[in-house]
């Protein structure tokens, strides 16, 4: 709650210490800042189609992206933005995860870490019996932990695009439209979206070798859908935790990475 209030509105902060992490994701580009005690202090985002699934598709695109965020963060926060943390879906190769770095580079910003973004979510929800799961617009992240140790880090296609696709077809409308209707209308989409909602929880048990992991947690953007938390709980028989501003905790886990 207090991370989503510092949306373009910086928080007063303690010089020293200050740490940023950039999410370039599929369907949003993210810039966090957090304090020395990791305090959330600043965020911002742009919807743009530079990134598909951790693979830079648009390089010069998502640069002009980063470099504006960090813009509009330095003026915000009257704080130079030198470095910071980035992340890549699980399964990507490392080659495509170094294009990552080179976009923050090309926007003046040193890469100080490059993480996986299910290890970034972990940073902040410390999970140490149980799954991490990381939905967003192209991708479904699973971290499967026992004992505070990651036991299996896996990556499949589909999230939150997929359930525009299938809300397009449905509705017979543009994606663009049925992106915005979906976030919009979620609850009331929740009949037609669900074989959607299911085939990523198929993909969740699938990356989970079908055996229950412990506590599901459900971090990215794509299943803040109300109830699909729900759907996926019944789905796998197995106990699901959600998030408020799920969509979060990958981008302010990065910082704190
Ligand atoms: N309130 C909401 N209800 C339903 N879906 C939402 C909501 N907010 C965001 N989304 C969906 O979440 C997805 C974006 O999530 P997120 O920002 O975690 O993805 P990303 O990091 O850009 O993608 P990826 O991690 O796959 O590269 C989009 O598909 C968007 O439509
Ligand atoms: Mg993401």
């Amino acid at each position: 709650m207090l991370a989503a209030s510092r949306l373009r509105q910086a928080a007063e902060y303690r010089e020293d210490g200050l740490r940023f992490g950039i999410d370039l994701g599929t369907a949003t580009i993210v810039l966090t800042a957090v304090d020395d005690l990791g305090t959330p202090v600043y965020w911002n985002f742009i919807r743009a189609s530079v990134v598909r699934d951790g693979v830079v598709v648009d390089f010069q695109g998502a640069v002009r992206a980063v470099a504006q965020l960090k813009r509009t963060a330095e003026s915000a926060l009257r704080h130079t933005i030198g470095e910071a943390a980035t992340a890549h879906p699980p399964a990507v190769p490392l080659s495509d995860c170094r294009a990552c770095a080179h976009v923050l580079q090309q926007a003046g910003i040193d890469c100080r870490k490059l993480v996986d973004e299910v290890s970034a979510a972990n940073a902040l929800l410390a999970v140490r019996d149980g799954a991490v799961i990381d939905v967003g617009g192209g991708s479904t992240g699973v971290g499967v932990f026992t004992n505070g140790e990651l036991r299996s880090l896996s990556d499949r296609a589909g999230g939150g695009h997929h359930l525009d696709l299938i809300l397009a077809g449905a509705l017979r409308i543009p994606v663009e439209e049925a992106e915005v209707r979906k976030r919009e209308q979620g609850a009331e989409l929740l009949s037609v979206l669900r074989p959607g909602i299911e085939r990523v929880a198929a993909s969740i048990g699938l990356q989970c070798a079908n055996v229950c992991p412990g506590m599901v947690h459900l971090a990215g953007g794509a299943l803040q859908i109300p109830g699909a938390d729900a759907v996926i709980e019944r789905y796998l028989g197995w106990q699901v935790k959600s998030y408020l501003h799920a969509d979060l905790i990958t981008p302010f886990g990065i910082a704190v990475s």
